[in-house]
């Protein structure tokens, strides 16, 4: 069953900015990365995605082709980001087929819930290795092709059609840091570390590369394995500001506006898509005593009555 184009775009974009470009995606047949190439096929780029499954990854490539008539979607399978030489001959492969490699989404994750007292050395270098170094091999692996169409494509382009970008998908809860994630919150860190980098390195060159930091979000990979069926969701939701939980598309829009033409001049960034939920995953609220809930108590106006008060009682006038 075909995927619905507002599960993966909303409508202010217009057709045919991508067009004659190629992204290459790591992880893109997963849930996130899969609604980031149908936005970008959708609106004119051709696409190889790279994952370990090839029968996962050619399924998604063939589904994906789908959104636009003419779309050529490769899938390439049997490819680890841990290891660089798989990486450079798809990169190679892409190329090849495909002519250029104008876009980079690195994507590719690996994630599960355990304390520090569960975590082996090799588990936690296991995440290191897929998030870290697979976001580094994609790097050295893509960043000539990214060089050649930042220099086909000048920025800003009078014609309006842009190359040579880079964004890798990182997460926000190594902002204030979260129990059970020792290992991806390291692993995002130096991934949002790296891609500075990136930007200082290659933004000389033409190159663009940002950083997307999803929240929670609807229906992924991630958030099964995050959150577990038994978790109070409502309450969750109620813990982002924005009151709910993000969408594939949300996170498709950011990528749409950091590869086109109204993204420029963002360069070394991370913009941060989740509805302000970060800034409160450290749950400490102040003013609220026990029975009291965000954000219910800002709609009734009430704040702890047990709270020092520290203005004046008389004034000096
Ligand atoms: C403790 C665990 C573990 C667990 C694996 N390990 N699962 N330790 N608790 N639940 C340990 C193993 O025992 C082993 O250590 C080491 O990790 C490597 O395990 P392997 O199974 O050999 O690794 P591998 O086959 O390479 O698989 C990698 C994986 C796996 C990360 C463990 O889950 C995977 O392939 N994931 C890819 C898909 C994925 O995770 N998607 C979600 C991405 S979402 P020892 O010491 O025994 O050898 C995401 C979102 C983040 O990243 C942000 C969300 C907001």
């Amino acid at each position: 069953m075909s995927v619905p184009k507002s599960e993966y775009l909303s409508s202010v974009w217009a057709p045919g900015i991508f067009a004659n470009r190629v992204v290459f995606v790591t992880g893109g047949a997963g849930t996130i990365c899969s609604a980031q190439t149908r936005a970008m096929v959708h609106l004119g780029a051709d696409a190889c995605i790279i994952g370990r499954n090839p029968e996962k990854t050619e399924k998604a490539a063939k589904d994906i082709a789908k959104v636009r008539s003419g779309a050529r979607v490769i899938g390439i399978g049997n490819v680890d980001v841990r290891n660089f030489d798989n990486l450079k001959a798809a990169a190679e492969r892409c190329v090849k087929e495909l002519g250029a490699i104008d876009f980079v989404i690195a994507g590719a994750a690996g994630n599960f819930i355990a304390p520090i007292s569960g975590l082996s050395p090799n588990a936690f270098k296991t995440v290191i290795d897929i998030d870290t170094i697979g976001t580094f091999n994609t790097v050295k692996a893509t960043i000539p092709y990214l060089i050649e169409s930042a220099a086909r494509n000048p920025n800003p382009n009078p014609n309006g059609l842009t190359g040579g970008r880079i964004i890798s998908v990182s997460a926000t809860f190594h902002y204030s840091g979260m129990p059970l994630q020792a290992h991806v919150s390291a692993a995002k860190a130096a991934v949002d570390s790296l891609m500075a980098s990136v930007s200082l390195e290659y933004g000389p060159y033409g190159v663009t590369a940002n950083v997307i930091a999803p929240g929670a979000i609807e229906g992924t990979e991630g958030m099964e394995r995050l959150a577990s069926s038994a978790v109070d969701k409502k309450k969750m939701t109620k813990a982002v500001p924005s009151g709910r939980w993000g969408s594939r598309r949300d996170i498709a829009d950011a990528t749409v506006y950091l590869f086109s033409d109204a993204g420029n001049y963002v360069n070394g960034t991370t913009l941060v898509v989740d509805g302000a939920g970060w800034r409160r995953q450290g749950g400490n609220d102040i003013g609220i005593d026990e029975g009291m809930e965000y954000p219910d108590f800002l709609f009734t106006g009430q704040i702890s009555k047990n709270l020092k008060d520290g203005r004046k009682q008389k004034s000096k006038l």
